[in-house]
Order: structure tokens, then C-alpha cells, then sequence
């Protein structure tokens, strides 16, 4: 395993992580999460990415429980949360999401419990909140690691914008700023990550931990020729997702994940490793958040390191036009 500074911080977070989304509850129980968390620690992952709304606070019941369960040491893991969806079940009351102080100290609280944990290695603010004034949240945010409940703070599909306000309120007051964000990044994704952020890197340094890094699995190529029964896109409850990658323009996606098919195959490797590997080129990139539902996915993606060298200047280069296409 590889391991990266989170941006201008001192804490090393393994270039591969694994997330919770989707998978646990919903395709995971205790046991299989546990068997893929082991997968995971065992190649060297020390990152376990969670959020309040994943399976409404089951996602972080269970991994709370494996954590429990493995014993292992707290110094040798990072775990997130992410705060602002809520986790209570259903339509949920004002004060039960959002980015308000109340909200924000709750959150954590809840999910600490959840995790059977002292304290958040990273906490999240799962998307901005326009209704409550950056300046409340940076300084709640910085309250909870004043207290000791978290050690760095972040954000999630901010605009540079937003990220840009947070760091002015955080030098106004000399409070702690956002370290990290948490974007979507993958090779159908790309925008937002490589341009719009620019410029953060930059000034702040800014540390990410990226996620879907295979477009959930479209990257695989799984999808290529329709929607396999056991796949998440089959799943109930989901059909916003499959509306969102195979709806409209997926003619053009599919053809150019077959196209990148074809170099994956000349390089004798998976089309999830050469996709997860294109990620991890990327110096701005910390973490790469793998999900898997399944011991043998994890295992697989975990090789995607071992494909980063295969990927010269002329194999980017051919990726980079099928990109364009
Ligand atoms: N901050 C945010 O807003 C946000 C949003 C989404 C996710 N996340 C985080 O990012 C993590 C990763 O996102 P993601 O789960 O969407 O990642 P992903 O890597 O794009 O998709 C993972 C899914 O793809 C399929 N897959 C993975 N490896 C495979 C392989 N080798 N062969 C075949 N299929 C494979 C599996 O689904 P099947 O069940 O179909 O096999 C797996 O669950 C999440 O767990 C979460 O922690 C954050």
C-alpha cells in the first residue's frame, strides 16, 4: 500500500480506502462487511469512509460493530462521518439535517454512538447547507475539534467558492479550516476535481478524498451490455441512480468505457484496476474511496496500485482521447 499526506496535514491516509455507501445494510450484514473490512485492513487500507444518511445510520451501526468485533488498535485506522442529510429514517424534522450548530453537534454525537467510537479522524460536511451562514458551521466545526470529538474537518461537493468562504471566515476568527474535500472523481467525471478546484490545491493545499472512482461500477464495464441482476444498479431504490448513469447519453458512456476496455486489455488487466489506477495518477488525489460488495472486488481493486506504472505518458495519452471523444 501506498500511503499520502491528507493535504497539508500531517495524517497519512492509504491511497486506496473503502467506503460504506450503498453496500452496507443494503447489500452487506455484519459478517460480509466484516470479511471486506478485513480484506481491506489486511492489504493495508486505513481509511473507512461513513456518513450519517448511509442506510440511515446502519451503514455506521454495522461498521462500528466489525471495528468492535476485529479489535483493532485505534491508532493504526481512520474513520469519517458525514454530516447533513440526517439519519433519522423518512421525512425528517428542520432541525434533524442541515448545517446548523444544533445539527452539527447532534450529528456527531450520533454518530460516535453509532461507531462506538471516542472520537472522528475526519468529519464531513456532506454537502453546503444555503440556509444556514457558512460562519455558524465553521465554528461548530471547529468547536467539535476544540472538544476533541474530531480531528480534521472537511467538506463535500463545495463549490471552490464555498470552500474559498470557509478559509476566509476560518482566518477571520483563527479558527481551524476545512482540510479536505470529498468530490466525485473518476474518468466520466472529471470537471469540478481538475478545474474547478485548481486553484485550491494551490492556495490551500486542499486534501481529497475521492469518491466513485468506478462511476458505481459503470467503470467496470459491467454494464456494457445491460444491467447484471446482482449489481447495484438492479438494486430497489435505486432506480434514480441507473437513471442517472444509463439514462440519457449513455450511448456515448458506454462507448467509450468499451473503447477503454480495449487498453485494459492490451495492458492484461481489469478495467477497474486501469480505472482506479487513472485516479490515483493524479498527485491532487489522497484517497481513492473504493466501494466493493463483495470480498473479491475489494481484493481485485486493491491491485490497481501495482497498474499505476503501466499507465506511461503514451497510455494516458490514449485514455485522454477516448476521454475527449
Ligand atoms: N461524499 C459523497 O457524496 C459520496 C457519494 C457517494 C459515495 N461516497 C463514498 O465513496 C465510496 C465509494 O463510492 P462507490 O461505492 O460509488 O464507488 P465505486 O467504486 O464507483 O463503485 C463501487 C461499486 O462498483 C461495483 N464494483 C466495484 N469493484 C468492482 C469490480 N472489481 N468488479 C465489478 N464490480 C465492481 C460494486 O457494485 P455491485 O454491487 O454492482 O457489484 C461496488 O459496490 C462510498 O462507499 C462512500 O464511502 C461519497
Amino acid at each position: 500500500m501506498e500511503y499520502r499526506n491528507l493535504g497539508r496535514s500531517g495524517l497519512k491516509v492509504s491511497a486506496l480506502s473503502y467506503g460504506a455507501w450503498v453496500t452496507f445494510d443494503t447489500q452487506l450484514q455484519i459478517d460480509e462487511a466484516k470479511k471486506c473490512m478485513v480484506a481491506a485492513y489486511d492489504a493495508g487500507v486505513n481509511f473507512f469512509d461513513n456518513a450519517e444518511a448511509y442506510a440511515s445510520g446502519k451503514a455506521e451501526i454495522i461498521m462500528g460493530e466489525v471495528l468492535k468485533q476485529n479489535g483493532w488498535r485505534r491508532d493504526s485506522y481512520s474513520v469519517s462521518s458525514k454530516v447533513f442529510f440526517g439519519s433519522v429514517e423518512g421525512d425528517k424534522l428542520p432541525t434533524q439535517r442541515g448545517l446548523s450548530r444544533k445539527h452539527i453537534w447532534e450529528a456527531c454525537d450520533q454518530a460516535l454512538e453509532r461507531l462506538q467510537l471516542d472520537y472522528l479522524d475526519l468529519y464531513f460536511c456532506h454537502r453546503p447547507d444555503q440556509e444556514t451562514p457558512i460562519e455558524e458551521t465553521v465554528w461548530a466545526m471547529h468547536s467539535l475539534i476544540m472538544q476533541g470529538k474530531v480531528m480534521y474537518w472537511g467538506t463535500s461537493e463545495w463549490s471552490a467558492q464555498e470552500i474559498t468562504q470557509a478559509h476566509q471566515v476560518a482566518r477571520q476568527y483563527n479558527l481551524i479550516p476545512p482540510l479536505m474535500e470529498q468530490p466525485q472523481y473518476n474518468m466520466l467525471h472529471r470537471d469540478r476535481f481538475e478545474k474547478e478546484y485548481a486553484q485550491l490545491y494551490r492556495d490551500f493545499g486542499l486534501g481529497t478524498t475521492i469518491w466513485s472512482p468506478l462511476a458505481s461500477g459503470l467503470l467496470t464495464g459491467k454494464y456494457n451490455d445491460g444491467i447484471p441482476e446482482d449489481s447495484r444498479l438492479s438494486l430497489p431504490g435505486y432506480e434514480w441512480l441507473k437513471n442517472a448513469l444509463l439514462g440519457e447519453g449513455s450511448d456515448a458512456k458506454l462507448a467509450k468505457v468499451r473503447a477503454l476496455g480495449t487498453i485494459a486489455d492490451e495492458l492484461g488487466v481489469p478495467m477497474a484496476q486501469m480505472a482506479l489506477a487513472w485516479t490515483l495518477k493524479n498527485p491532487n488525489v489522497s484517497t481513492v474511496i473504493t466501494g466493493a460488495s463483495r470480498v473479491s472486488q475489494l481484493e481485485s481493486n486493491m491491485k490497481a496500485l501495482d497498474v499505476v506504472e503501466k499507465l506511461t505518458d503514451d497510455v494516458m495519452g490514449r485514455i485522454a482521447t477516448i476521454l475527449e471523444e
